[in-house]
């Protein structure tokens, strides 16, 4: 089971709620950096910049944030070096985005993707290890400038 940091802005507050509850009774320890409601309009890049400063400080080992899309928490993610966030609305690019490009980062989006498909794709996500090849590891290394 994983250590996972998760959050949200109001427009991603409740499938955050519901996956923090799913993540939690599939006996992971998740820590919920916020929002906390879906009424109260709030900044995504704080969410993904507290997300982010968890993994950098290893406090998580992975993260889950949600949005309206998912995008605004990649592209705020992403600024940090070492962090490679990826929005996804398919399993496929979940599993892949982890073998191939060993993603820290969840990002999802609550008007884009219903609970169901959502939770597959964390499943699928937190299943699939990073691939160790030197191929996928030389080209990680070079995404860092
Ligand atoms: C908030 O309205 C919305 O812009 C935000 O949740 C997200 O979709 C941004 O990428």
């Amino acid at each position: 089971m994983a250590k996972i940091a998760i959050a949200s802005d109001h427009g991603g507050f409740r499938l955050k709620a519901e996956l923090r509850e799913l993540l939690v009774n599939a006996g992971n320890d998740v820590t919920d950096l916020g929002t906390a409601d879906a009424v109260t309009s709030c900044d995504y890049p704080d969410f993904a910049h507290a997300v982010a400063a968890n993994i950098l400080s290893q406090t998580a080992a992975l993260g889950i944030l949600v949005c309206g899309t998912g995008v605004g928490m990649a592209i705020a993610a992403n600024r940090h070096a070492g962090i490679r966030a990826v929005v996804c609305s398919d399993t496929y690019t979940a599993r892949l985005s982890r073998a191939h490009n060993a993603t820290n980062i969840l990002c999802l989006g609550e008007r884009v993707v219903g609970s169901g498909l959502a939770w597959d794709i964390v499943n699928a996500w937190l299943a699939e290890p990073a691939s160790g090849d030197e191929r996928h590891l030389r080209r990680r290394a070079k995404i860092e400038l």
